[in-house]
């Protein structure tokens, strides 16, 4: 019998590069129908690893997993909050991410959802298309000198104030977990601080229970410039809700999601139609390049556990060190 590796979930045009690399060690890959926890425990029964895009990944179906002989949960990104990770090594199951494979691409993104925002382009694109021709007036400002509040400082927040300068931005960075600040721009104590006087604010920090809804009807309230606002981490760092009414009362000015508290966000939500916001499809990893690699790395980190060869980035190395 053939030793299967379950893929729960990916969002590729194929799987190919994974089959490439996994078949020549005698590895089928299965892909999961549903991705619910009845669903994942049922299908991982006889896998010894497990590629994981956005599925949830709790701590039943790591059980389920561990009970099989999983021996390695493979990200598909940069973020693992989708995994019990806890409950991963309790059970000696090594989890694996693919930390950089797209920091220029999500940096970018970044910068073009600002550029859309402040500049107007996307809204003058929709009206320019139901047949206007007008320069929008009174909200469009010389992005030379305005506030950028870059909140997280990490390996994307880095790349998207580098960006930010070449357009003149003054900006302001927040992340208190850097001890040495080496970074040539402003540093706020506070995340307050940081959104007081901002004219745009870009969120770059992991989802955690304590950074959830750090975009809030409270923290929105504290906000005196009526921001722009861009989310390219994760969507339930922000208050979707709270987000829209804000834009409707004029507290934003203009909201930029590239990911939201749910995906997709529901057909009927005020945000899919108000003309200051954008969104898009939780693309900012996306380049052809970038997920070349992402599949390529994602896939060559299960060869290694099963070839038992160290992983080249385990979330959880203790692991390791515990075998
Ligand atoms: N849209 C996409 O397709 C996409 C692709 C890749 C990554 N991401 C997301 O981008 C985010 C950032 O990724 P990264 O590679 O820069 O991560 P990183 O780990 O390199 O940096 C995150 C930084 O956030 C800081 N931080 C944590 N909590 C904070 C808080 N409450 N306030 C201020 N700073 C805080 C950390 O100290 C760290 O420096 C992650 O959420 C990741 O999931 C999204």
């Amino acid at each position: 019998m053939s030793r299967k590796v379950l893929v729960t979930d990916h969002v590729f045009a194929d799987l190919e590069t994974e089959r490439s690399l996994l078949e020549p060690h005698g590895v089928e890959l299965t892909l999961a129908d549903e991705v619910d926890e009845d669903s994942l425990v049922a299908a991982v029964a006889d896998a010894e690893g497990m590629l994981v895009c956005y599925a949830k990944v709790p701590e039943a179906v790591v059980e389920a997993a561990a009970d099989a002989g999983v021996k390695v949960i493979s990200r598909y990104g940069i973020g693992f909050d989708n995994i019990d990770i806890d409950a991963a090594t309790r059970r000696g199951i090594v989890v694996t991410y693919v930390p950089d494979y797209c920091l220029d691409e999500v940096a970018d993104h970044t910068l073009g959802l600002l550029l859309g925002l402040t500049r107007g382009i996307v809204d003058a694109d929709r009206d320019v298309r139901r047949g206007e021709w007008a320069v929008p007036q009174g909200t469009v400002h010389r992005l030379q000198g305005r506030r950028l509040a870059v909140i997280g400082a990490g390996g994307i927040g880095r790349k998207v104030i580098a960006r930010a300068q070449a357009f003149g931005f003054e900006i302001v960075a927040y992340d208190p977990f850097i001890e040495e600040w080496n970074l040539d721009v402003e540093r706020a104590d506070t995340i307050e601080e940081a959104f007081a006087e901002a004219d745009a604010i870009t969120l770059h920090v992991p989802m955690s229970e304590e950074n959830r809804h750090m975009v809030s009807r409270g923290s929105i309230a504290k906000m005196n410039r009526a921001p722009v606002l861009v989310n390219t981490s994760r969507g339930p760092l922000v208050e979707m809700d709270a987000a829209a009414e804000a834009l409707e009362s004029g507290a934003l000015s203009g909201v930029a999601l590239d990911v939201t508290e749910e995906e997709p966000p529901p057909l009927d939500h005020p945000l899919r139609r108000h003309p200051r916001a954008i969104l898009t499809p939780h693309m900012g990893f996306y380049s052809i390049e970038a997920q070349q690699e992402l599949q390529r790395r994602a896939a060559e980190e299960v060869v290694r556990a099963l070839t038992g060869e160290a992983p080249d980035r385990p979330v959880n190395p203790e692991v390791l060190a515990a075998s």
